[in-house]
Protein backbone atom coordinates (compact mmCIF):
# COMPACT_ATOMS: atom_id res chain seq x y z
CA UNK A 1 0.00 0.00 0.00
CA UNK A 2 1.30 3.66 -0.97
CA UNK A 3 -0.10 6.72 -0.14
CA UNK A 4 -1.52 6.84 -3.82
CA UNK A 5 -3.59 3.96 -3.36
CA UNK A 6 -6.88 4.29 -3.84
CA UNK A 7 -9.63 2.91 -2.22
CA UNK A 8 -10.43 -0.77 -3.43
CA UNK A 9 -12.29 -1.19 -5.93
CA UNK A 10 -15.91 -2.57 -5.54
CA UNK A 11 -17.10 -5.55 -7.27
CA UNK A 12 -19.01 -3.29 -9.71
CA UNK A 13 -15.86 -1.60 -10.66
CA UNK A 14 -13.95 -5.11 -11.34
CA UNK A 15 -16.25 -6.53 -13.24
CA UNK A 16 -16.30 -3.32 -15.92
CA UNK A 17 -18.94 -1.38 -14.56
CA UNK A 18 -22.08 -0.44 -16.07
CA UNK A 19 -21.36 -1.96 -19.24
CA UNK A 20 -21.28 -5.21 -17.81
CA UNK A 21 -24.03 -5.20 -16.57
CA UNK A 22 -25.85 -3.73 -19.19
CA UNK A 23 -24.72 -6.47 -21.92
CA UNK A 24 -26.00 -9.12 -18.58
CA UNK A 25 -29.48 -7.88 -18.43
CA UNK A 26 -29.80 -7.75 -22.25
CA UNK A 27 -28.44 -11.12 -22.31
CA UNK A 28 -30.23 -12.05 -19.75
CA UNK A 29 -33.85 -10.67 -21.52
CA UNK A 30 -33.10 -12.22 -24.96
CA UNK A 31 -33.84 -15.37 -22.54
CA UNK A 32 -36.90 -14.22 -20.79
CA UNK A 33 -38.30 -13.26 -24.61
CA UNK A 34 -38.24 -16.34 -25.78
CA UNK A 35 -39.67 -18.63 -22.36
CA UNK A 36 -43.44 -19.24 -22.37
CA UNK A 37 -43.71 -18.97 -19.07
CA UNK A 38 -41.75 -15.85 -18.26
CA UNK A 39 -42.20 -13.40 -20.94
CA UNK A 40 -46.61 -12.91 -20.27
CA UNK A 41 -45.15 -11.73 -16.54
CA UNK A 42 -43.01 -8.50 -18.28
CA UNK A 43 -44.33 -5.83 -19.64
CA UNK A 44 -44.44 -6.09 -23.36
CA UNK A 45 -44.53 -2.42 -24.21
CA UNK A 46 -41.70 -1.20 -21.57
CA UNK A 47 -38.86 -3.65 -22.24
CA UNK A 48 -36.50 -0.96 -22.05
CA UNK A 49 -37.96 0.08 -18.79
CA UNK A 50 -37.36 -3.29 -17.52
CA UNK A 51 -34.24 -3.72 -18.82
CA UNK A 52 -33.09 -0.35 -17.33
CA UNK A 53 -34.55 -1.11 -13.90
CA UNK A 54 -32.82 -4.31 -13.55
CA UNK A 55 -29.66 -2.90 -14.58
CA UNK A 56 -29.68 -0.19 -12.21
CA UNK A 57 -30.89 -2.29 -9.17
CA UNK A 58 -27.87 -4.77 -9.59
CA UNK A 59 -25.48 -1.90 -10.44
CA UNK A 60 -26.12 -0.50 -6.97
CA UNK A 61 -26.48 -4.07 -5.26
CA UNK A 62 -22.73 -4.50 -6.42
CA UNK A 63 -21.50 -0.51 -5.34
CA UNK A 64 -22.14 1.32 -8.12
CA UNK A 65 -24.40 4.57 -8.39
CA UNK A 66 -27.64 4.55 -6.81
CA UNK A 67 -29.62 5.56 -9.86
CA UNK A 68 -31.97 3.07 -9.07
CA UNK A 69 -33.18 3.99 -5.43
CA UNK A 70 -32.88 7.84 -6.51
CA UNK A 71 -35.73 6.97 -9.17
CA UNK A 72 -37.50 3.98 -7.49
CA UNK A 73 -37.44 4.10 -4.03
CA UNK A 74 -35.80 1.20 -1.64
CA UNK A 75 -36.52 -1.76 -3.39
CA UNK A 76 -38.44 -3.76 -1.44
CA UNK A 77 -38.01 -6.99 -4.24
CA UNK A 78 -40.19 -9.51 -2.46
CA UNK A 79 -42.89 -6.63 -2.29
CA UNK A 80 -42.40 -5.79 -5.92
CA UNK A 81 -42.60 -9.63 -7.28
CA UNK A 82 -45.74 -9.98 -5.49
CA UNK A 83 -48.21 -9.07 -8.04
CA UNK A 84 -45.66 -12.56 -10.14
CA UNK A 85 -46.61 -16.05 -9.61
CA UNK A 86 -43.13 -17.27 -8.87
CA UNK A 87 -42.88 -21.00 -8.06
CA UNK A 88 -40.21 -23.15 -8.59
CA UNK A 89 -40.58 -23.56 -12.67
CA UNK A 90 -40.70 -20.20 -12.82
CA UNK A 91 -37.54 -19.30 -10.95
CA UNK A 92 -35.77 -21.95 -12.40
CA UNK A 93 -36.47 -20.88 -15.79
CA UNK A 94 -35.16 -17.47 -14.55
CA UNK A 95 -32.10 -18.56 -13.27
CA UNK A 96 -31.65 -20.34 -16.53
CA UNK A 97 -31.09 -17.59 -18.40
CA UNK A 98 -29.37 -15.33 -16.27
CA UNK A 99 -26.75 -18.93 -15.76
CA UNK A 100 -26.67 -18.43 -19.59
CA UNK A 101 -26.28 -14.53 -19.76
CA UNK A 102 -23.53 -15.14 -16.23
CA UNK A 103 -21.68 -17.36 -18.29
CA UNK A 104 -21.58 -15.13 -21.73
CA UNK A 105 -19.59 -12.41 -19.61
CA UNK A 106 -16.67 -14.56 -18.91
CA UNK A 107 -15.78 -13.21 -16.24
CA UNK A 108 -12.75 -14.37 -14.33
CA UNK A 109 -13.92 -17.94 -11.84
CA UNK A 110 -14.33 -15.80 -8.48
CA UNK A 111 -15.86 -12.96 -9.46
CA UNK A 112 -18.57 -15.13 -11.80
CA UNK A 113 -19.05 -17.39 -8.71
CA UNK A 114 -19.74 -14.58 -6.11
CA UNK A 115 -22.25 -12.60 -8.80
CA UNK A 116 -24.16 -16.20 -9.38
CA UNK A 117 -23.88 -16.97 -5.59
CA UNK A 118 -26.16 -14.02 -4.81
CA UNK A 119 -28.12 -14.52 -8.00
CA UNK A 120 -28.73 -17.96 -6.92
CA UNK A 121 -29.96 -17.09 -3.34
CA UNK A 122 -32.08 -14.05 -4.75
CA UNK A 123 -34.02 -15.98 -7.17
CA UNK A 124 -35.16 -18.33 -4.46
CA UNK A 125 -35.74 -16.13 -1.80
CA UNK A 126 -38.37 -14.60 -4.34
CA UNK A 127 -40.42 -17.38 -4.90
CA UNK A 128 -43.92 -16.35 -3.67
CA UNK A 129 -45.93 -19.61 -4.86
CA UNK A 130 -46.03 -23.39 -4.90
CA UNK A 131 -48.94 -23.37 -7.18
CA UNK A 132 -48.43 -24.67 -10.29
CA UNK A 133 -48.53 -22.08 -13.43
CA UNK A 134 -52.01 -20.94 -13.98
C1 LIG B 1 -37.12 -15.87 -9.36
C2 LIG B 1 -37.64 -15.50 -10.52
C3 LIG B 1 -38.00 -14.07 -10.88
C4 LIG B 1 -39.04 -13.70 -11.68
C5 LIG B 1 -40.02 -14.66 -12.37
C6 LIG B 1 -39.04 -12.27 -11.77
C7 LIG B 1 -39.96 -11.52 -12.48
C8 LIG B 1 -39.98 -10.15 -12.53
C9 LIG B 1 -40.96 -9.40 -13.28
C10 LIG B 1 -42.08 -9.98 -14.10
C11 LIG B 1 -40.66 -8.08 -13.10
C12 LIG B 1 -41.38 -6.85 -13.69
C13 LIG B 1 -40.55 -6.31 -14.81
C14 LIG B 1 -40.43 -4.80 -14.76
O1 LIG B 1 -41.38 -4.13 -15.20
O2 LIG B 1 -39.40 -4.29 -14.27
C15 LIG B 1 -39.50 -8.02 -12.23
C16 LIG B 1 -38.92 -6.84 -11.82
C17 LIG B 1 -37.73 -6.79 -11.14
N1 LIG B 1 -36.99 -7.85 -10.70
FE1 LIG B 1 -37.50 -9.79 -10.84
N2 LIG B 1 -38.00 -11.76 -11.03
C18 LIG B 1 -37.32 -12.82 -10.47
C19 LIG B 1 -36.19 -12.74 -9.69
C20 LIG B 1 -35.49 -11.60 -9.43
C21 LIG B 1 -34.23 -11.54 -8.72
C22 LIG B 1 -33.49 -12.76 -8.16
C23 LIG B 1 -33.86 -10.22 -8.67
C24 LIG B 1 -32.66 -9.59 -8.05
C25 LIG B 1 -31.50 -10.16 -7.94
C26 LIG B 1 -34.89 -9.46 -9.36
C27 LIG B 1 -34.86 -8.10 -9.53
C28 LIG B 1 -35.86 -7.37 -10.10
C29 LIG B 1 -35.89 -5.91 -10.14
C30 LIG B 1 -34.83 -4.97 -9.58
C31 LIG B 1 -37.06 -5.55 -10.77
C32 LIG B 1 -37.60 -4.13 -11.01
C33 LIG B 1 -38.34 -3.68 -9.73
C34 LIG B 1 -38.92 -2.30 -9.88
O3 LIG B 1 -38.18 -1.30 -9.73
O4 LIG B 1 -40.13 -2.19 -10.14
N3 LIG B 1 -35.85 -10.33 -9.80
N4 LIG B 1 -39.11 -9.28 -11.92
Amino acid sequence: MTATDGPAPTFYEQVGGHETFERLVRRFYEGVAADPVLTPMYPEDDMEGAIWRLTAFLEQYWGGPGTYSEQRGHPRLRMRHNPFHINPDARDRWLGHMRAAVQSLALPPLLEATLWDYLERAAFAMVNTFEETP
